[in-house]
């Protein structure tokens, strides 16, 4: 049986596939991203159902932005949309928006409506959806480190007393914890330079399915799945 104890507290994912799923039906990777944002809608109302309490969905990397103009523009809108469309929710359901990433590269209107939002929702704690938006792992760590440094030439802080937790208070998100799972759809191996510190010891969870086919169902197949797994954290069993 499922208990509370093997619901992740923090769920990531990397959310691809709308390209293909597009392709597939012969239609343009725009509609395909269409579709995706139908299922981040279907995941967040998931999490709530669930009992997962903090969801950050990879939504744009520091290297999406070499992708044809039309295709970033196309992007940039529907993230509008979806910040308008889901702003009455996130308060139904007492939701706080946070964002990671290079915010300042994102268009004025981005910014702005980000803005809005995270500011309506910021005392909320009821569940904690973060988008990352023009991120990426290493710079959110090279961040830090220049934080980091700033704060060692203020005379505020010496070398030797730079640990993990000092790196981890830097970054971009430092009051949301660790991922638990990470989930990435459409079948591809690798991590495209997500959350490069915080999935240390993140359990990865990879499915065949393409993003806008993933929804409620298939996330509770994923969050079972995560049920089933042993999280060591380099110790050995107890029995
Ligand atoms: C993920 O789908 C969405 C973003 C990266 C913004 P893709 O657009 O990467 O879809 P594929 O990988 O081409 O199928
Ligand atoms: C990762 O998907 C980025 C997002 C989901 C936003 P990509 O499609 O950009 O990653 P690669 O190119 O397959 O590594
Ligand atoms: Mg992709």
């Amino acid at each position: 049986m499922i208990t509370d104890k093997n619901i992740p507290r923090h769920i990531a994912i990397i959310m691809d596939g709308n390209g293909r799923w597009a392709k597939q039906r012969g239609l343009s990777r725009l509609q395909g991203h269409k579709e995706g944002a139908q299922s981040v809608r279907a995941i967040v109302r998931a999490c709530k159902d669930e009992g997962v309490k903090y969801l950050t969905l990879y939504a744009f990397s520091t290297e999406n932005w070499a992708r044809p103009k039309e295709e970033v523009a196309g992007l940039m809108k529907l993230l509008v949309d979806f910040l308008k469309e889901q702003e009455c929710e996130l308060h139904e359901n007492k939701v706080r928006l946070r964002v990671i990433g290079r915010t300042e590269d994102m268009p004025i209107l981005v910014q702005s409506e980000l803005k809005r939002v995270i500011k309506a929702t910021s005392a909320y704690d009821s569940g904690n959806l973060t988008l990352a938006l023009s991120y990426g792992g290493r710079s959110e760590i090279v961040r830090s480190a220049r934080l980091i440094a700033e704060q060692v030439r203020g005379g505020r802080l010496k070398p030797s007393d730079i640990d993990e937790a000092t790196i981890a208070e830097n970054l971009y998100a430092p009051d949301v914890p660790d991922p638990d799972l990470m989930i990435r759809t459409s079948g591809e191996m690798r991590i495209s330079n997500f959350l490069l510190w915080q999935l240390s010891y993140s359990e990865l969870y990879i499915t065949d399915t393409l993003w806008p086919d993933f929804r409620a169902e298939q996330f509770h197949e994923a969050i079972l799945e995560y049920g089933r797994r042993r999280r060591r954290f380099g110790d050995i069993d107890a029995t």
